[in-house]
C-alpha cells in the first residue's frame, strides 16, 4: 500500500478558479484503493461556500513558528466521493474574498500553507511515500522536505512530485523577502536552487527540489523546454528534461456526462445527440435572447479571459465574423479588457452574441451541452480541459495546435474522413476565421459529416483511466 498525499492551492468541490482544480478533485478518486491511498490537502478559504464549510470536521490544530510568529493552524476534514481531504484554517491567511489576490499577499500565504500542511502530518497521523504538489503555491514543499524537515524522521524518506499545470505562475518576489518568510538558509538563494534573474521563485524551488516533474500534457512538455514556452525557465526545464513527463489530464466522466447531467434540459448520448442535442441549443437560445434557429452555426467559449487563451485573436475578428450567420455565447472572468471587449460586441450584435461576465457551473454545462462549436485559441495551453468537455457532448472543438490543445483533438481531414475537430497552427487572427468559416461551411453543407465528427469526439475516451495509470506507474517508480 502506498501514500500519497495531493497538495494543493485548490480543489472541486470546495474551491475552483480553473482547470487545477477539476485535476486536483476528481485524479485521486481514480486509484486502485487496494494499492494506493491517495489523500489531499489545501487551505480552507472563509470565501468557501457555506455548504462545503458545512461538510468539514474539526480534526486537530497547533501553532506554527512562521515568519517570527507563532501562528495558528486549524486542520479540519472531510470525506467526499471516497477520498478524504484536509483543510488547513487560519483567517488571517485564508480570509479574503478570493482564493487569490495581491501577489506578494499570495507568496506569504502560501508558503504559510505548505509550512503547515507539511507540520500537520505526524498530527493526522497520514505519512505519505510520496507528495504530488501541484502548481507555484506548493513549490516549497519538495524544498522543505529537502532541508527544514528533512532532520524529522517521519519526513526523511517522503519523495516528491511537482506537477506543472501553468508554467507562466511562478511566484516571484525579491529574494529578502521570500527568505525570511520562508525561513531558509542563504545557500538556497543561488541561481541553480530558487533564485532566477535576481528574485526569488518559488515554483523553480519546486523544479529543482522535486524527484520527478511533470506537467499535464507530452506537447507542453517539450513546448516549455524551449524559449518561447519556457517562460524563463526553459534552461532549467533542459536541465532536468530526463526527470520531467508529460501526462495529459482527463475529465470527470461522472461530472461530465450529458446523458445524466443535472444542469441539461435534455439529456443525450453519442446514439441520441441527433435528435436530442438540438433541443439543448433552442433552450440556450432562449435563455441568451438569441434568434431560435437550428441553422445558425452557434459557438461556445468557456474561460477564464485572459491572454493566455487567445482572445486577442478574438477581438481582432469579432466584427468580421459578426457579418455571418453566427451566435456566439461566452461565459468567463477575467481581464477587464476582455470582459469590456465582450461586453461591447453583445451591445453591437445583440442578436449574435451573448456575453455572459461572470462564474456559473450551469451555464457551463449548458453551453458544453448546446453548442454546435467550442472555440479554444490559445497562445499557449498547458492541458485544456474545456475542449475534453466538449469533445464529451458532442460539441465540435475548433482550437490552436498547441500544448494540449494539439495532443487532444485531432483536426478533420475531409479526404480520409477522420478528425474530431478543427484547428489552425499559427497565432494569426486570420488563420482563426478560415478555421472557424471552414468549420461553419461543414456545419452547413455537409450536415453527415458534421455529425460523423461528433460521433469520432464522443468515442475518444478522456476519462482518467489512462492517465490515472500514468500516474500510477510513476508513483512505483518512485517508491518501488
Ligand atoms: P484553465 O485551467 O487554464 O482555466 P482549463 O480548460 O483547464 O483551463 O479548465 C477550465 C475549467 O474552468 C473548465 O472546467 C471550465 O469549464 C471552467 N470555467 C472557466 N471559466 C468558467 C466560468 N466563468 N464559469 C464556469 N466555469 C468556468
Ligand atoms: C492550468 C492550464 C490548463 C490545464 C489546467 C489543469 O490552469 O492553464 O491548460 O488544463 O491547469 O491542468
Amino acid at each position: 500500500m502506498k501514500n500519497i498525499l495531493f497538495i494543493a492551492s485548490e480543489s472541486v468541490p470546495f474551491m475552483k478558479t480553473g482547470g487545477l482544480a477539476d485535476v486536483v478533485g476528481s485524479l485521486p478518486k481514480l486509484f486502485d484503493k487496494k494499492y494506493f491511498d491517495v489523500r489531499v490537502i489545501m487551505p480552507r478559504y472563509m470565501c468557501m461556500r457555506q455548504e462545503h464549510k458545512d461538510m468539514m470536521e474539526y480534526l486537530t490544530h497547533f501553532y506554527l513558528d512562521f515568519n517570527y510568529q507563532s501562528r495558528y493552524v486549524g486542520v479540519l476534514q472531510c470525506k467526499y466521493q471516497g477520498v478524504q481531504f484536509y483543510f488547513i484554517d487560519n483567517e488571517s491567511y485564508f480570509g479574503g474574498g478570493a482564493p487569490y489576490g495581491n501577489i506578494r499577499e499570495d507568496i506569504e500565504k502560501f508558503i504559510f500553507f505548505d509550512k503547515a500542511a507539511l507540520s500537520a502530518l505526524p498530527l493526522i497521523g497520514f505519512k505519505p511515500d510520496i507528495v504530488h504538489c501541484h502548481d507555484w503555491q506548493t513549490g516549497l514543499v519538495p524544498v522543505y522536505l529537502k532541508d527544514t524537515f528533512r532532520a524529522g524522521e517521519f519526513y526523511r524518506d517522503i519523495k516528491s512530485i511537482i506537477t506543472i499545470h501553468n508554467l507562466k505562475f511562478q511566484g516571484t518576489w525579491d529574494v529578502k523577502t521570500i527568505q525570511t518568510i520562508a525561513g531558509l538558509p542563504d545557500y538556497y538563494f543561488t541561481p541553480d536552487r530558487l533564485e532566477a534573474y535576481k528574485d526569488a521563485n518559488l515554483l523553480k524551488g519546486g523544479i529543482v527540489f522535486a524527484d520527478a516533474i511533470t506537467t499535464v500534457s507530452d506537447t507542453y512538455a517539450e513546448e516549455i523546454k524551449t524559449g518561447f514556452y519556457g517562460e524563463g525557465l526553459d534552461g532549467l526545464l533542459r536541465a532536468r528534461a530526463h526527470d520531467l513527463r508529460g501526462i495529459v489530464n482527463g475529465i470527470d466522466y461522472d461530472e461530465y456526462d450529458p446523458s445524466k447531467d443535472k444542469f441539461l434540459p435534455h439529456k443525450y448520448n453519442a446514439r441520441t445527440f441527433r435528435k436530442e442535442k438540438i433541443k439543448n441549443k433552442r433552450a440556450l437560445q432562449e435563455e441568451m435572447g438569441l434568434d431560435v434557429d437550428d441553422s445558425k452555426f452557434m459557438i461556445g467559449i468557456v474561460s477564464r479571459l485572459t491572454d493566455q487563451k487567445g482572445f486577442d485573436l478574438i477581438a481582432y475578428i469579432m466584427d468580421e465574423l459578426c457579418q455571418e450567420d453566427v451566435q456566439i455565447v461566452v461565459l468567463g472572468t477575467g481581464e477587464e479588457r476582455y470582459e469590456n471587449m465582450f461586453r461591447h460586441f453583445d451591445w453591437k450584435y445583440n442578436n449574435k452574441v451573448a456575453a455572459n461576465i461572470y462564474y456559473s457551473e450551469a451555464l457551463s454545462h449548458k453551453i458544453y451541452g448546446a453548442c454546435d462549436a467550442f472555440l479554444m485559441p490559445s497562445l499557449f495551453e498547458p492541458c485544456g480541459l474545456s475542449q475534453l468537455m466538449s469533445l464529451r457532448y458532442g460539441t465540435v472543438p475548433i482550437v490552436r495546435e498547441t500544448g494540449g490543445l494539439k495532443d487532444t483533438v485531432q483536426p478533420y481531414n475531409e479526404y480520409e474522413g477522420t478528425g474530431t475537430g478543427f484547428s489552425f497552427t499559427n497565432y494569426n487572427a486570420h488563420e482563426m476565421l478560415a478555421t472557424i468559416r471552414y468549420a461553419k461551411r461543414i456545419f452547413n453543407e455537409r450536415k453527415r459529416e458534421w455529425n460523423k465528427i461528433i460521433d469520432r469526439g464522443m468515442a475518444v475516451d478522456f476519462s482518467w483511466k489512462t492517465s490515472a495509470a500514468k500516474y500510477t506507474e510513476m508513483y512505483d517508480w518512485l517508491c518501488p
